[in-house]
This record gives C-alpha cells, structure tokens and sequence, in this order.
C-alpha cells in the first residue's frame, strides 16, 4: 500500500455510522438493566477492547454485536471500516488489489482502532495470517470463535462477498483447508468458545461473558495490566 494516504483517525470514526457520533470510548453506554455477571466483566474490560477472531462464517460479527450491547461497548467491524474507507466491496479491493492489498488496508485499520478502549472488535478472518496484527490484538482480549467446517458450510453456503470462497468448486474443500492453515493462529487468542450446529448468538455470546469472565479471575495481573490507564498511580 506504499503512497496510500491513509485516513486520520478522526476521520475513520466519521465512517462509523452506528451512532453518529465520533469518540469510541466515550460514547459507550450501561444498558439499564446490566446482568451482574456482565457488569463485573465491563468493570475490568472498560479499559481494554475485545477483540473477535476466527474463520469466516463464525458469527465474529453477531456474537461482536451481542458483546457490544450487553457490556455498553462501541461496536466495530475492521471489514465494514475497510468497505467505508475504501468506499468499496471487500470483493472489489481484492480484484483491484489482490489479497496482499487487502492484507494491507486490514492491518492499517486495525493500527488505527488499537488505541481506542471499551470496544467490541469484529475482525476479518484472516487478520490473524500478519504477525504485526498480532501485537495490535494483544492490547486487549482476543477471543477465538471456533467452529467445525460443517456449521461453517451450512452458513457460508449461500454467501457470494468472500472473495477467497467465490471459486471454490467444493466449499467444504476449501473452507477445512483455509482452518487447516490457520488453525495454530486463531488457538493462540486468549480466550476460545467453540460453536455448534444451530447455537443461537444469545447461548454463544452468554458462553463467551462465562469464558471471559472465568479468564479474568484466573489471570487477574495481565487483565489489570492491560492497558497502561489501568496501572496504579505513584505511591498508591
Ligand atoms: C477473510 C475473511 C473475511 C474478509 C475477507 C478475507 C479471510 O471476513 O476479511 O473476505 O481471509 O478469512 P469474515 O471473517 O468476517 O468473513
């Protein structure tokens, strides 16, 4: 992407629709009636983001969607921002630019919602393949949706926007290859949830509040250092 001027991140805000307004962190809101378990996560996470991994078809973006509202997070989706920036389909950017160019529009959004905290952070599924990503994503929580090729045809069956599907003459082929390949990647994320045949977003996202929630207790002094705002002050 050499030349590329990319966006100012003030101006990447202005491409996230959802709310209309332009600071990720300060705009999160308590839903009223916040679950207790939910509550005691967001107290710790508020100073970090979550951030969604795995193959395409693994619901990073209904589960993301979920999380965001019961924890009053700001949601993202580093596909979305690409299209919004680019003002283009993600099918478009890799017949323009192949994947290598995507690859690169990918991890310079995600350099530029890294700094923001309280999010929700639906990545793409390959964001895992650049290991520069990966120091990016360890600012906060990486949770690994994990899901076994044949919930992921049944859902990926009648898709026509992945462009790393779209001639693919057996989709199972492809998609166990493409988890084959990066398998070793999506396990190294905090956190896993594994996802069967005809779980709802709601059983899933409430697994995911459990696991993360069991993951915090048992490694308090990572989570408490997570982000820098969260160290203790001088002589405290
Ligand atoms: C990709 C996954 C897609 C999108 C692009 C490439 C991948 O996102 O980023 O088509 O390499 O696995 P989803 O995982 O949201 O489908």
């Amino acid at each position: 992407m050499a030349g590329r001027a990319f966006p100012a991140r003030s101006q990447l805000w202005m491409c996230d629709q959802s709310t209309g307004q332009d600071s990720a962190a300060s705009t999160s809101k308590l839903p009223r009636d916040m679950k207790p378990e939910v509550k005691e996560l967001r107290s710790v996470l508020k100073k970090c983001s979550l951030y969604l991994i795995g193959p395409m078809g693994s619901g990073k973006s209904a589960i993301g969607k979920y999380l965001a509202f019961e924890l009053g997070f700001r949601f993202l989706d580093t596909d979305e921002l690409i299209e919004s920036v680019e003002n283009k389909s993600i099918s478009d950017i890799f017949k323009e630019s192949g994947e290598e160019g995507f690859r690169d529009l990918e991890a310079a959004i995600l350099d530029q919602v890294q700094p923001f905290i309280g999010c929700c952070v639906a990545t793409g599924g390959g964001v895992v393949l650049r290991k520069e990503n990966w120091g990016k994503l360890q600012t906060g929580i990486v949770v690994y949706l994990e899901a076994p090729v044949d919930v992921l045809v049944e859902r990926l069956k009648k898709d026509t926007t992945r462009p790393l599907l779209a001639d693919a003459d057996d989709l199972a082929e492809r998609v166990s290859s493409i988890l084959n390949a990066r398998r070793y990647l999506y396990e190294q994320a905090d956190v896993t949830v594994s996802i069967g045949a005809g779980d709802l977003v709601d059983k899933v996202g409430k697994e995911v509040v459990r696991t993360l929630t069991n993951f915090i207790k048992a490694n308090p002094p990572r989570a408490a250092n997570l982000h820098p705002g969260n160290l203790p002050q001088d002589g405290k």
